[in-house]
């Protein structure tokens, strides 16, 4: 599943370049991204670590050059809220919201529309998702050259601080990505706020440049505890690791040689075997079977994001 010419992360010496904005840095990133790799873009909050939402190999290299110890749901930007209406179901408390706020450092959590090409390992599995239109004009000249909703987190390896200059992308980043598109200092220094419209209420996710006064406050702490958004994907059977072979009730996903019901990359792959995580365990879950095995991935790199998750998912809750 690996496209052509795929980076491989962290574990290339490739170096990573630097291009003022300008329309060809703009069509240097869209290359990349139609490749599959994730490419640094300043947006109005902080720069993000943007790739194509519709390709799981490409997501999975985000977590894997950010060095993310878990699969948390990742931001969807698009380029206008028809865009955005057709990934999310927007009541009129979100439509009115994305009226006001859009373009801007807003982002919505809505339920997500069951047809859209968006990659399960976005939403982490979830069954909503979150959106926003960004105003700067690299990330809206990026949106419209790829033709693409790009998913982007803040574009820092994992635990260090969000970026709002390309340098502090390259200090971090380093040889882990192709290209870093450079736009200055951003102008808002803070990730954006997050609400949540599901159910017919607004729930502050997370604070942010703009203040959404009739929004509930969620406590932070509830959402942001390792493992503990309130509605992150687990499968309802339980979960067994390091399985190597299928008990008469389990489904078993494999990895590698070790073949199973499905395979999570027959190759060995972990990009691959990220990309494919949640699809799996979602069919695992929706099989006869009354358990889910799965067989020992390495606890290295992306491995170790992998075994993470499925710790979490077979926690007892
Ligand atoms: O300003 C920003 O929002 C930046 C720029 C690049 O746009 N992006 C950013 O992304 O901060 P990230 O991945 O660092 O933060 C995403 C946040 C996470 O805290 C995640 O838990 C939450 O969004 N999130 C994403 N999808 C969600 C969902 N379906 N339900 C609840 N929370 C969600
Ligand atoms: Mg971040």
């Amino acid at each position: 599943m690996m496209g052509p010419g795929a980076y491989s992360g962290g574990r290339m010496s490739e170096t990573t370049r630097i291009l003022p904005f300008d329309d060809e840095a703009i069509a240097e990133a869209a290359r990349l991204i139609a490749e599959g790799q994730p490419v640094a873009v300043p947006t109005e909050t902080v720069y993000g670590l943007a790739a194509d939402a519709t390709n799981a190999d490409a997501v999975a290299r985000i977590y894997e050059a950010k060095g993310r110890p878990s699969f948390n749901p990742l931001i969807v930007h698009v380029a206008d809220l028809a865009a955005a209406d057709r990934i999310g179901e927007f009541d009129d408390l979100a439509h009115s919201l994305a009226e006001a706020h859009w373009p801007g450092p807003l982002t919505l959590v809505v339920p997500r529309r069951a047809d859209a090409a968006i990659a399960s390992l976005v939403t982490a599995g979830l069954s909503t998702i979150a959106l926003r239109v960004p105003a700067h004009p690299a990330m809206q000249a990026l949106l419209r050259a790829t033709g693409r909703p790009l998913a982007a987190p803040s574009a820092n390896a994992s635990g260090s601080i969000s970026p709002t200059r390309a340098d502090h992308v390259m200090k971090s980043l380093s040889r882990r990505i192709p290209l870093i598109i450079d736009g200055g200092r951003t102008e808002r220094g803070l990730e954006s706020t997050i609400v949540a419209a599901t159910g017919g209420t607004l729930r502050l996710l997370r604070r942010g440049p703009i203040d959404i006064p009739h929004a509930l406050q969620v406590e932070s702490g509830t959402i942001e505890a390792p493992g503990q958004l309130a509605s992150h994907y687990a499968p309802s059977k339980p979960l067994r690791l390091d399985a190597d072979e299928a008990g008469k009730d389990d489904y078993l996903i494999g990895f590698g040689t070790l073949e199973g019901h499905a395979n999570l990359s027959p190759a060995g792959d972990l990009v691959e075997a990220a990309a494919n995580l949640f699809d799996l365990l979602h069919k695992a879950d929706a099989s006869d079977k009354l358990r889910i095995a799965i067989a020992p991935v390495p606890d290295e790199g992306l491995g170790a994001t992998i075994i993470d998750r499925l710790r979490r998912a077979a926690a007892p809750r």
